[in-house]
């Protein structure tokens, strides 16, 4: 029997935003920690030279033998690539520095926007199942970040809960215009989510104003909290939702999760 709130294929989802430092890899691994939780089968794609989604979900560099480079420049095997994380229906497939060339070297390629694309549509991606593909993305609108754009259904925008935060996303928002334009045309954007969020803090709330203000209906419900568990989870290399469940950060991560869940089996049902 099929599950009716499982979505044709896996919904594919590029975290985004070039400003540094915003959440976009503790986005990545708690959004999916938490869609996994709920029983979704999720796959990471660190997409960032820095790896830091791959370490924190655990994946040591000594065992980062095959990573996004090769599943981007060479032809490897989904199974060599794809590691199982700590947690359940949670995959990654990590990144190394390695990935920073790679940048330099799609430049020559023909197909070079493409690439990501190509390799997570391939048809032994299929026995997979995956219910979501995350992709964590640079901070960077460089050739890394495009593709992920190319590959997606849409983009979601973590939005650091301080001053500045707006600046920056009408570049952000004229690449997705540009992507839609050249290679993507149903390129969506899932929703832009504060994160960081200071309750106490008249400027979280003064950004959260001015960004429900200008991006209305965009702006996911959910805010992120700045939470200590949050920042603390990566170095047990477990998702906050496993290092303390009961958290802030955890709690609102699953409400996320929800909330993203709720709009899509929408668009399923359409
Ligand atoms: N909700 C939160 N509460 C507390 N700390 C947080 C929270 N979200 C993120 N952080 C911390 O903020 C820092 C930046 O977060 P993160 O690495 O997710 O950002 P990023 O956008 O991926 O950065 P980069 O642009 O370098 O890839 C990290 O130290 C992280 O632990
Ligand atoms: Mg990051």
């Amino acid at each position: 029997m099929s599950d009716p709130t499982r979505l044709p294929g896996p919904k594919i989802i590029a975290i985004a935003n070039q400003k540094g430092g915003v959440g976009k890899t503790t986005t990545t691994i708690n959004l999916g920690a938490a869609l996994a939780a709920t029983g979704q089968k999720v796959l990471v794609v660190d997409l960032d030279p820095q790896g830091n989604a791959s370490t924190g979900l655990g994946i040591e560099t000594e065992d980062r033998e095959f990573t996004t480079y090769e599943l981007l420049l060479e032809d490897v095997d989904l199974g060599d690539v794809i590691q199982q994380t700590n947690t359940e229906r949670l995959s990654i497939i990590p990144a190394t520095v390695d990935l920073s060339s790679a940048d330099m070297e799609l430049m020559s390629n023909e197909k070079r926007s493409f690439l990501l694309h190509d390799a997570l549509r391939q048809h032994a991606m299929d026995a997979y199942e995956y219910d979501f593909i995350l992709i964590d993305c640079p901070p960077s609108l460089n050739l890394l970040t495009v593709n992920a754009m190319v590959a997606s259904h849409s983009v979601l925008v973590p939005l650091q809960s301080e001053f500045f935060a707006l600046e920056g996303l009408s570049q952000l928002m004229l690449t997705i215009r540009e992507v839609r334009q050249s290679a993507n045309q149903d390129l969506r954007i899932e929703g832009i989510v504060l994160t960081m969020y200071d309750a106490r803090n008249n400027l979280s709330q003064q950004v959260e104003a001015d960004a429900r203000d200008n991006l209305g209906d965009l702006v996911f419900s959910t805010v992120i909290p700045r939470n200590v568990r949050v920042s603390e989870a990566p170095s047990y290399a477990v998702p906050v939702l496993e290092y303390d469940p009961t958290s802030k950060g955890a709690v609102a991560y699953l409400q996320l999760a929800k909330e993203l869940l709720s709009k899509n089996v929408r668009v399923a049902a359409q």
